[in-house]
């Protein structure tokens, strides 16, 4: 056996959507060429009868996967990428942040701020995330933050206005015992439309590192499509742990060619 393509139905998954979870995995040595036509022989008659969203993330040292799934009509809705704490906080300069705006832990008065920037955002922008203004993912984000403001562990960032309103915000998804990763985390991050632009992120991932460090947490992993989180993972040394594919993905293989460079 060269390679294998296994695909189920998750019911139940963390973002909300039933989907058809698709694992492609081959041996690196195998001809791509062969490897291609093959996945492509056996996923065209399957894919038209996976009858839910797909949730596909490929290695992208698997360029025989990538070219069969972009023959069978899909394409990236995103990069993962994987950072290492330390490093990122070290090759991560500060840069002051603009007049007016701080940044402080979140606290429980700033749930309906969060919350109704999360919601909006990504209702008027879903292809930054297609899932984030799904029911059932709001639901679960709504519960995580009012747990996570009762916590003394958790890592929940806001920016200020100048009226201590909040108007940015990053929340860590602290995995301190991950099987695979070690002590990790995932993480959301959302600026309101008028403070964008302005340099606040690098600020802001300075102080979600600082407060990873502290807690012991040494991998932050995350997926994206916007031009400046992918900027600044470069400068943090982040590396690519795949790339997640859909159908009708938003995206043309040139957005993410900074870290696909063939896309
Ligand atoms: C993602 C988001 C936080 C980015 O915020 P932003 O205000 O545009 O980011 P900044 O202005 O601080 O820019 C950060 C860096 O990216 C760079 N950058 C910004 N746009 C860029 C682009 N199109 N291409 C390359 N680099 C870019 C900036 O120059 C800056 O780099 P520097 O610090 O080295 O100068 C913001 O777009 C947002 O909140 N979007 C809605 C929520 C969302 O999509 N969340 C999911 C994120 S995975």
């Amino acid at each position: 056996m060269v390679a294998v393509a296994a695909w189920r139905f998750v019911a139940d998954t963390w973002f909300g959507a039933p989907s058809w979870n698709l694992a492609i995995d081959h041996r690196v040595d195998a001809p791509a060429d062969e490897v291609e036509a093959w996945l492509v022989d056996v996923l065209s008659p399957v894919l038209p009868t996976l009858d839910a969203e797909l949730d596909v993330l490929v290695h992208a040292s698997y360029r025989p996967a990538f070219a069969a799934l972009r023959r069978l009509g899909l394409g990236i809705d995103s990069v993962q990428l994987v950072g290492e704490v330390d490093r990122a906080f070290e090759r991560l300069e500060d840069a002051p942040l603009p007049e007016g705006l701080r940044i402080t832990a979140m606290s429980r008065d700033d749930l309906p701020a969060v919350n109704a920037m999360l919601e909006r955002t990504f209702a008027e922008e879903p292809e930054h995330g297609w899932f984030c203004a799904l029911p059932k993912f709001v639901a679960k984000q709504r519960r995580e933050l009012e747990d996570a403001v009762q916590s003394a562990d958790a890592l929940q960032l806001v920016v200020r206005d100048a009226h201590g309103t909040a108007v940015g915000h990053l929340g860590a998804s602290l995995d301190p015992t991950n099987p695979f990763w070690g002590p990790a985390t995932s993480l959301g991050l959302c600026l309101e439309p008028s403070i964008r632009g302005r340099g606040v992120l690098r600020s802001l991932y300075r102080a979600f590192l600082a407060g990873l460090r502290d807690r012991g947490i040494r991998v932050f992993r995350g997926g994206t499509s916007r031009p400046a989180v992918m900027h600044l993972g470069h400068v943090m040394g982040r590396t690519l742990q795949g790339a997640n594919f859909r159908r009708n993905a938003p995206f043309p293989p040139e957005h993410f060619a900074s870290w696909l460079p063939a896309g």
